[in-house]
């Protein structure tokens, strides 16, 4: 590559930014790109080269902000300075028509409203001074928020430099940041993908879930690594200007201005005569909401002009010149069919309202979870029951009361399934837990086909010329009942091989079955399985709550599945990040004799069960070696994690706690105390962050 010089490198950095602003206006603001995703990709990838290779150019403001990598420990709390008031909110008709009448009292002539959607996200107020975005702030408690800066540069609809040249020297502007309905199901999808990888329960995984679209927002907002944050796809739309001699007589003419500068503002605004026409609004919207990419939950109406809006003032904690009308949660009535019951790859039994199809919140729903017994006897469900069911922002719909009025007289309370729905086991209960669970783990179809499944998956062993399908066809031709028998499969036993697939609503069942050409795929994904890393096998193996990233963990303490099968519940528990439900769930998997011959069977096939140096952290020096550390409190350089891997890469040892042992103790911010007076008592050196940089050559 050409050397560049500071000069032209400053250039081209200049002509980038440009570019890259001019472009991100286009896609986000005017909605209308005018080059590729990909085009615009390598621009910024430019950028960040250049920028790296010349730190001292990149400006705070560069469009290179966008992709993050700011980790922020801990936010800043700062005051507001004009207070960020909430609004008095409404439900009903009558409401907002005394709210006009109060309205038309406080003044004395003619006015006109700005109806806005409501927007179901966070609220921010952004500083620009000099055309530059200086400072964004959440709400808190109105009167002080947390900075959040480095995370808001990450959405790209924010601008970081303005259009044009007419805004005012210094101003604040406020609005709501959201996460669009497509990004927040994508997120989810993830999620439970990777927790049902891992072992977890359909109720576990909701548990876990993002409960909607505006908690999403606000997590997402906090995260402390602005890197995820730019990952996420928050939008924003602004609503509100604050500044000192505004030149601006309405607050839509406001509106227009930032537009004209680059903001995002809702098209959907709309001015309106007289408290009919606000009606009209309400009435267009409570059923077009849903049709928007993003969650609404009602209608600001704002008096428009602004020295109206003075005169009319505020009360203690709202404007009187504004009011938020609320939307009623979504909910429909339809009949309950039947009740499913699904066994998942750990046995445990999720409940699933059958539903006569209705229409809720822009889809069509069909299921609702119950989640467990109690919830259905909560619910007093009969099968025939007229039911609502609610959007209420979850994910899933869900059933909230029965209509009583509708319920015929002859029918029975629901009686919870006693017997596994796949192969007749009788299930079982845990004390204080709520599902039920089908204890015939080595016989119960859907649980030996999940974890082979589990087993061959892309994080797992990664033999993707097998899947769902031709798993199917292997279990019901009894080729295969655990993961193990898939390294004695051959191909005399797998050629010709059929198999019925069931045609879709209206498609004829199909019959397919094994040629050559898929066969020898099959052997040879087999094959190439057997030099998988062990950590992906320990993974693999499919022991509850034992991920991805904690089999990583475990590989890297204990080096082999002996080790790991022989660790006593002290050493689980001594590595970072494996607490009492991770370390009792592998006791318990190692001391079922199903197990142990698998893994066993697993070990014969020739499979990795030991860590290879690849996958162990790669030395860089030995200055540490000798020397064992105890690291306590936040550092700024790495995350608790790294820490012990580059303390290990420089050749040193790591300690959960102080002992005589102990050469030094590493201290960040807010150490624990306990180890800080042991580490006095014990005379050991406490060094902070930068004597440790110093030690491993900065
Ligand atoms: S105006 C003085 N306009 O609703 C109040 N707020 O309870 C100025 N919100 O905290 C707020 N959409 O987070 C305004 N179009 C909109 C809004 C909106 C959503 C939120 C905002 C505020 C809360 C009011």
């Amino acid at each position: 590559m050409k050397e560049i010089t500071k000069a032209e490198a400053q250039k081209r950095i200049e002509e980038l930014t440009s570019e890259i602003n001019e472009h991100n206006y286009k896609y986000y603001v005017q909605a209308s790109p005018a080059i590729s995703d990909y085009d615009f990709d390598m621009l910024l990838e430019e950028l960040i080269r250049l920028e790296k290779q010349f730190p001292e150019l990149a400006s705070p403001e560069s469009p290179s902000q966008r992709v993050g990598g700011t980790v922020t420990k801990e936010f800043n709390s700062v005051k507001h300075k004009y207070p960020m008031l909430s609004l008095s909110n409404t439900y009903s008709e009558q409401d907002l028509r005394d709210f006009d009448e109060r309205v038309r009292k406080g003044l004395d002539n003619e006015f006109q409203y700005i109806c806005e959607l409501k927007f179901d996200g966070v609220a921010i107020g952004l500083t620009y001074v000099d055309g530059k975005l200086k400072q964004a702030v959440t709400r808190g408690d109105g009167v002080q928020g947390d900075e959040v800066t480095a995370n808001v540069k990450t959405i790209r609809s924010i601008p970081l430099v303005l259009h044009g040249d007419d805004y005012p020297k210094e101003f604040e502007i406020r609005g709501e940041i959201l996460m669009p309905r497509s990004s927040f199901d994508k997120i989810n999808k993830e999620i439970s993908e990777q927790l049902s990888e891992d072992g977890y329960s359909e109720d576990e995984i909701a548990d876990r879930l993002l409960k909607n679209p505006r908690n999403a927002a606000a997590g997402t907002i906090k995260m402390q690594d602005s890197a995820v944050v730019a990952k996420r796809n928050l939008d924003c739309f602004l609503y509100a200007l604050y500044g000192e001699n505004l030149p601006y007589e309405t607050h839509q003419e406001s509106l227009e201005a930032a537009h004209s500068w680059g903001f995002k503002i809702s098209e959907h605004t709309k001015r309106c005569k007289n408290i009919d026409e606000v009606l009209d609004y309400l009435a267009v919207w409570e059923k077009k909401r849903t049709k928007l990419p993003f969650d609404t939950d009602g209608v600001v109406i704002k008096v428009d002009s602004i020295r109206q809006q003075k005169d009319l003032g505020f009360t203690a904690k709202s404007p009187r010149w504004a009011i938020a009308y609320k939307f009623k949660a979504e909910s429909a009535s339809t009949t309950l069919l039947d009740i499913i019951y699904q066994v998942g790859r750990t046995g445990a039994i999720t409940p699933v309202a059958d539903l006569k199809a209705v229409a809720l919140a822009g889809s069509t729903v069909r299921r609702a979870t119950l989640h467990n017994a109690d919830q259905i006897e909560k619910l007093d469900l009969r099968i025939g029951d007229q039911v609502f069911v609610e959007k209420g922002g979850e994910v899933i719909p869900k059933i909230t009361a029965v209509d009583l009025s509708k319920r015929d007289l002859f029918s029975h309370p629901v009686k919870y399934i006693t017997k596994c729905p796949e192969c007749g086991t009788e299930l079982e209960r845990k004390e204080g837990e709520a599902q039920h669970y089908c204890p015939n783990v080595n016989g119960c179809p859907p649980q030996i086909k999940g974890r082979i499944e589990h087993f061959i998956s892309r994080k797992a062993m990664n033999i993707d010329s097998l899947g769902e399908g031709k798993i199917e066809m292997l279990f019901d031709n009894k080729l295969i009942h655990r993961p193990s028998d898939l390294y004695s499969l051959t191909y005399d036993k797998l050629i010709g091989l059929e198999k019925i697939i069931s045609g879709e609503e209206g498609e004829k069942a199909k019959k397919i079955s094994l040629q050559e050409k898929s066969v020898k795929k099959i052997l040879s994904g087999i094959e190439e399985s057997k030099a998988v890393p062990f950590e992906r096998v320990l993974y693999a193996i499919g022991i509850r709550y034992v991920g991805e990233t904690v089999a990583k963990k475990l590989a890297i303490a204990f080096k082999s599945m002996d080790a790991i099968e022989k660790a006593s519940s002290e050493q689980l528990l001594q590595v970072e990040e494996i607490g009492e439900k991770i370390a009792e769930s592998v006791l318990e998997y190692f001391k079922v004799a199903a197990n142990r011959k698998e893994v066993e069977a697993l070990r014969n096939a020739g499979l990795q069960f030991e860590l290879s140096a690849d996958s162990m952290p790669k030395m860089i020096s030995n200055v540490l070696e000798g020397k064992s550390f105890v690291v306590t409190g936040t550092l700024t350089n790495f995350d608790r994690d790294q820490v012990k891997v580059v303390i290990e890469q420089h050749g040193g040892k790591n300690q959960s706690g102080v002992s005589a042992k102990t050469t030094f103790v590493v201290a960040g911010e807010k150490p624990g105390d306990s180890k800080i007076e042991k580490a006095k008592k014990l005379n050991i050196p406490i060094i902070d962050e930068d004597e440790f940089m110093k030690m491993i050559g900065g």
